[in-house]
């Protein structure tokens, strides 16, 4: 049986080879991300000079926990580099993100980056996307339109719940996971989800990763852009 966690500290362990003093670096979420973080700690612990910019209120903890130095979103025109995860990825890099709904952040943080380090274990890469629900964050308002552009779409959505009731991201939106069974086309779904009113932002990221480093057993493999 895999051991997933080590697969994903084999790859952050990677990731972080990529850091070099002076940088300003988007920190991640997710599980992944929290352990490329926890090495961000230590070699921060020992001289490295960067700056942190969080991808949500738990990864601003977490790094100040460890004594990162961190910038706000507002105060950066640009991101050297970002460090995060993802729920799957093909080999040209397309992604589904936000399983731990930040999404938003996530995006607008890879979005300012020059690179985008994505870091998984081998359970992660398919040959098309869709297996993993797309998440997709709406104003509440629009949600039972939202719902119903999805299936126009030929989709089903579901507002994500917690603990019975939907969750409510740190803007303020409710998350709908979006099943499209296999996505031929993601590009082009990307395009219409994005043309939906009340969608703020979803979880596909087509042309945004650089590269994504699997750890597969006790080795890595690196996809480029
Ligand atoms: C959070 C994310 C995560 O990066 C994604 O869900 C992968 O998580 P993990 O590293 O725990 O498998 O997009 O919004």
């Amino acid at each position: 049986m895999k051991d997933l966690k080590h697969e994903k500290t084999l790859a952050a362990k990677e990731a972080v080879k990529y850091l070099s003093n002076g940088q300003v670096v988007g920190l991640g979420s997710g599980s992944s991300a929290y352990i490329a973080i926890g090495e961000v700690g230590e070699l921060v612990k020992n001289g490295l000079d960067i700056k942190g910019v969080p991808t949500s209120e738990k990864t601003r903890e977490l790094a100040e926990s460890l004594n990162i130095p961190l910038l706000k979103i507002e105060d950066v025109d640009s991101i050297d580099i970002t460090i995060d995860g993802a729920d799957e990825f093909t080999e040209d890099l397309q992604l589904i993100k936000g399983g731990g709904s930040f999404l938003l952040k996530e995006k607008v943080v890879a979005s300012l980056s020059k690179q985008e380090i994505i870091i998984t274990d081998s359970t992660k890469k398919v040959e098309f996307l869709g297996k993993f629900t797309v998440p997709i964050e709406v104003i509440p308002y629009a949600q039972n339109y939202v719902l119903a552009q999805i299936q126009k779409l030929n989709g089903t959505g579901k507002i994500r719940l917690a603990e019975g009731k939907p969750l409510i991201t740190e803007q303020g939106n409710v998350l709908i996971d979006g099943d499209f069974g296999l996505i031929q086309d993601p590009a082009l779904l990307a395009g219409q989800l994005t043309r939906i009113v009340g969608v703020v932002e979803h979880g596909l990221f087509i042309g945004i990763a650089t590269t994504v480093i699997m750890g597969v057993d006790d080795d890595v493999v690196i996809f480029n852009k």
